[in-house]
């Protein structure tokens, strides 16, 4: 293992939880990792704030500059590249990538999606898994690859669907999870410790039955 703490841009939208919980786990659990810049497509995203209130290099490109995707994936890249990461995380970067983008980062490139994926890609998965009367939901941290929220999963976390659940109780269910396995699956990758054979992951050169379904910690829901 290469004893230097890896290199890692962060792609935000928004709230910026998942970042601040990447932070954390730099802090307290020592995630050997230095981010080196967190990118937002929304100048005005609250997790930009967090960022720089953390003491992080942030910049904001708005994709509403630019006339079409290709040249925003272009700009995002150039500045992406200036800090030659060795993986780059979507955590919560709500913009659909090219394919460029994508082959350019491919094996480096990780999303957190907030469910069980393969099930409800996309959007609103919290009110479409109510909607679908699932008894089960989570979140999933996968490579990306060219389908939406498609790509080799790396690590899922189940929470169940409780009686009387709205989108607020299960969004925050899931959401305590995708804060504990996104910075789980980033400490794999930075440890060496995944591959991908056959569209699979292995963790250790193993796959696990269980497709790497971390359970939640007894007494959290
Ligand atoms: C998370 O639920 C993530 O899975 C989804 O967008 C949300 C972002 O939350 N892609 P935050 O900005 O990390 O708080």
């Amino acid at each position: 293992m290469n004893s230097a703490p890896a290199p890692v841009v962060i792609l935000i939208s928004g709230r910026g939880s998942n970042l601040q919980a990447i932070v954390q786990a730099m802090r307290a659990d020592r995630l050997p990792i230095v981010i080196r810049a967190v990118i937002g497509n929304n100048p005005a995203a609250p997790g930009l704030a967090i960022a720089r209130a953390a003491g992080l290099v942030t910049q904001a490109i708005d994709h509403r500059d630019f006339t079409d995707r290709a040249a925003f994936d272009r700009a995002l890249m150039e500045a992406i590249d200036r800090h030659e990461p060795r993986l780059v995380v979507l955590a919560g970067f709500l913009r659909i990538l090219g394919k460029a983008f994508i082959d350019h980062y491919a094996g480096r490139l990780m999303n957190i999606h907030p469910s069980l994926l393969p099930a409800f890609k996309g959007l609103d998965t919290h009110a479409r898994a109510l909607a679908a009367g699932a008894t089960r939901h989570g979140a999933s941290v996968h490579f990306v690859g060219n389908d939406v929220d498609g790509g080799p999963v790396i690590v899922q976390a189940e929470v169940p669907v409780l009686p009387g659940d709205d989108t607020g109780t299960l969004a925050a269910r899931v959401l305590a999870e995708e804060h504990r396995i996104l910075p789980l699956a980033i400490r794999w990758f930075v440890e060496g410790r995944l591959s991908v054979r056959n569209g699979q992951v292995l963790l250790d050169g193993q796959v696990r039955p269980e497709q790497h379904l971390v359970a939640a910690p007894t007494g959290t829901h």
